[in-house]
């Protein structure tokens, strides 16, 4: 019975790779899925979307609520209060910030908006940075970072001729942080050469001291890239934001479409930050979740997991009979999704990145991890 369900499983999976062929692959694509797989979107457990497990703060749907009647207006177009609480919050200027429609909105605009002659990317990465330097038709080099160095920057980064660099801080897909000073050095040396640094912090919010924030001000070409999305469990709602010199800020808002931030998700965006307590959780969640899930997977054999420090984790597969992508396949029946980051440049079929989440669904990972490997 099990044997049919899951070959029929493996013959939809089949369809649904043909249909994705055209897409850039992602995790969370959960809607596709389970339409695919006949089941409901809470029936399967999302680990290939690194999304914070307590959910959004507590505030929003009250936040909703009060904005509603604002949308018979179009939204603030500036998102002026938005950024006049992110400025308070991350200690700057509003005239230093620049909100977008997640911030994969705010990464096609800096590559169509700051026409860099070549840029560079730091992989692996976030495979939009690649499709939207070549959507503004950019030539882009890659500096591959290796298994040795944990998959992060651990030395002098040489922009091969490039004007505009790509670097995730910390590393995504494998969560490593650069080291600080190491940082610096990289900052300071672009500058010099006259190259701009877009430095995306998609994920600092789980370790926000590790936000190159503070030196902003030393760099003024350095745009530092965040997101509402991660950390305050928002994906659908489309919310990210830039920290830039202003002369930055005013060359992207430029040429950015209008109305792009909706009233909605400006209002969420103001009551996630007041939520100190949500955040405080958050990363003590994040932090001891993290230990246990690495701890897990470091008890099944053949897997190697690398040192993340926010809510994900990059996994080696050391066993010839798995690949990414068998195993993914192979979880499916236990309703558990993660993602195959073979597709990731600088990875192979060998490597899965799966989310941190609460407690009982993180020993559902490992239970059927346990089940399909053993
Ligand atoms: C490293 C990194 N940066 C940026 C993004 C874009 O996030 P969003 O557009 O939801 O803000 C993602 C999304 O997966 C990501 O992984």
């Amino acid at each position: 019975m099990w044997k049919n369900d899951f070959q029929i499983i493996l013959e939809l999976m089949h369809m649904v790779n043909k249909t994705l062929e055209k897409t850039p692959p992602h995790g969370g694509d959960v809607y596709h899925l389970a339409r695919t797989l006949g089941l409901e979107l809470s029936e399967l457990l999302d680990f290939s979307a690194n999304i914070n497990p307590l959910g959004f703060p507590p505030g929003i749907p009250g936040a909703i609520q009060e904005a509603l009647p604002e949308i018979v207006h179009y939204p603030d177009r500036r998102c002026l209060e938005l950024r006049q609480d992110l400025a308070a919050y991350h200690d700057l200027d509003p005239g230093q910030i620049l909100v977008g429609n997640g911030s994969t909105e705010l990464i096609y605009l800096a590559a169509r908006a700051l026409k860099p002659q070549k840029a560079l990317i730091v992989a692996p990465a976030f495979s939009e940075y690649e499709h939207a330097l070549n959507a503004a038709g950019v030539p882009v080099e890659y500096q591959i970072t290796t298994e040795a160095q944990n998959f992060t920057l651990e030395g002098p980064l040489d922009p091969q001729g490039a004007d505009l660099v790509f670097l995730a801080q910390p590393a995504s897909p494998s969560g490593v942080l650069l080291r600080p000073e190491l940082l610096l050095e990289v900052a300071a040396r672009l500058d010099v050469a006259g190259v701009m640094l877009l430095l995306d912090e998609a994920f600092v919010d789980f370790v926000e001291e590790a936000s190159f924030k503070t030196h902003l001000a030393q760099f003024p070409r350095v745009l530092i890239l965040r997101s509402f999305t991660k950390f305050f469990a928002i994906p659908g709602m489309r919310l990210g934001y830039l920290l830039a010199a202003p002369e930055s800020i005013s060359r992207l808002g430029a040429l950015q479409e209008p109305w792009s931030v909706n009233t909605l998700a400006q209002a969420m965006g103001r009551t996630c930050l007041e939520d100190r307590e949500y955040m405080a959780r958050s990363r003590a969640l994040i932090r001891e979740e993290k230990e246990f899930l690495f701890q897990g997977l470091a008890s099944l054999p053949g897997l190697k997991t690398f040192p993340s420090e926010v809510n994900y984790l990059l996994v080696k597969l050391a066993r010839p009979d798995f690949t990414a992508a068998a195993l993914r396949q192979a979880l499916l029946p236990h309703r558990v999704v993660i993602r195959d980051a073979s597709n990731f440049r600088g990875l192979d079929e060998r490597f899965i990145r799966v989310a941190v989440r609460s407690r009982g669904e993180n020993q559902r990972l490992l239970e059927a991890l346990r089940e399909v490997l053993k």
